[in-house]
């Protein structure tokens, strides 16, 4: 039997071979689930009812839209563009993909397309590559998490990506990389496809939805996930209509249930008022839980533009972080681990919660420490 694992293990596809799957950690007794940046206000029971309502009349034993029907339109409107240059995915992960794959014919002279995008940031860039045979072009921001121009064109010189994907602004740090940099560097490379991911707008970030006329490698990528519908799965992109054509041949064709479909396009049309107020609750406690964070000791408190702050806890390679991390668990305080040797190391990435979970992890914190 393992010898017969064993050819089986050799059809692994080579980039995913030492790796883990992504790994979310479960706890019982939560107080503050600050972990996932999501939105921590439930939808209110009169909207709930409204919608159970509306999701009731959902012919379950149909297909749903492939063109993903009234909710394309309406979020193609929301962008200000023809429902033609928008794609819809089961979240903006599988958008991730969805691209890799589509554009992912090797340049001249190379055997495998290159994916480039600064790092740390959102891990499934490198997840998507590897699972399509890619090569991740990572490159390393500065120490302090901003973004270091002259190495990515450092980085293209020496071996020209695909694609570049660039989260403004950024999970896990919480900064926002110029965005002007980044619509110029989409002008001066046209043959690289040059994706600005705009998970957290939000919450911060400007933008560049408005460059993308006169840059037709410019793709603008969002998604429902961190506005409250995170459980829905809906991520979409705007891009040129020559490459939705190229997206729309690996889109599998019903990749959005009926269900979420039917459930974003309620939520759009009667639940607008809850979003922005949801969001604006949030960017009004960022800079009071910032604060507290700074005032506690040994705590570095890094610059957010989205619904998240990183925080080093002590010096990156004493383990303090860690230990941090599981007193704040055992305590039903859920943040982000990310204190592993390289740049994070130390690091623990806190949601923005309401303001009662944002006072449960200050308190918790200032226990721990
Ligand atoms: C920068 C960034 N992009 C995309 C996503 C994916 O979001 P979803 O697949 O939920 O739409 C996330 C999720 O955390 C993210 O942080």
């Amino acid at each position: 039997m393992s010898d017969r694992l064993a050819a089986l293990a050799e059809l692994v596809t080579p980039g995913l071979r030492g790796g883990a799957a992504y790994h979310v950690p479960q706890f019982p007794n939560v107080v503050a689930k600050l972990d996932a940046n999501e939105s921590p206000y439930p939808l209110p029971p009169a909207l709930m009812s409204g919608l159970a309502a509306e999701l009731a009349k959902v012919p379950l034993e149909r297909y749903p839209a492939a063109d993903g029907g009234p909710l394309r339109a309406l979020l193609a409107a929301e962008l200000g563009v023809p429902p033609a240059q928008v794609v819809l995915g089961n979240g903006s992960d599988e958008l991730i993909a969805l691209l890799i794959a589509a554009f992912g014919a090797p340049r001249p002279g190379s055997g495998h397309p290159a994916i480039l995008y600064p790092v740390p940031t959102f891990v499934v860039y490198r997840i998507a590559s590897v699972a399509h045979g890619a090569i991740p072009l990572e490159v390393p921001l500065h120490g302090d998490f901003t973004f270091d121009l002259a190495a990515v064109e450092a980085a293209i010189a020496r071996q020209r990506p695909n694609i570049a994907f660039f989260a403004l602004p950024n999970n896990p740090t919480g900064t926002l990389w110029p965005p002007e940099e980044i619509a110029a560097l989409a002008a001066r490379h046209p043959d690289i496809i040059v994706v600005s991911d705009e998970a957290y707008i939000a919450y911060g970030g400007r933008t560049l939805l408005g460059r993308m006329a006169e840059l037709p490698n410019l793709v603008v990528m969002r998604t429902l996930s961190k506005i409250g519908m995170a459980g829905l799965r809906v991520g979409y992109l705007a891009a040129h209509p020559q490459l939705v054509t190229e997206l729309e041949k690996v889109r599998p064709p019903y990749n959005l249930g009926s269900l979420n479909l039917r459930a974003a396009t309620w939520l759009l049309e009667h639940a607008r008022a809850w979003m922005t107020e949801s969001a604006a609750a949030v960017v009004r406690e960022r800079p009071r839980l910032m604060a507290g964070l700074r005032a506690l000791p040994g705590v570095r408190v890094f610059d957010s533009e989205a619904n998240l702050v990183m925080v080093r806890i002590g010096a990156p390679m004493d383990g303090r972080a860690s230990g941090v991390w599981r007193a704040l668990a055992d305590r039903g305080v859920l943040v982000r681990n990310f204190d592993r040797p390289g740049p994070l190391a130390g690091c623990l990435r806190i949601t923005v919660g309401t303001p009662a979970e944002n006072d449960r992890l200050l308190e918790a914190l200032a226990a721990v420490l």
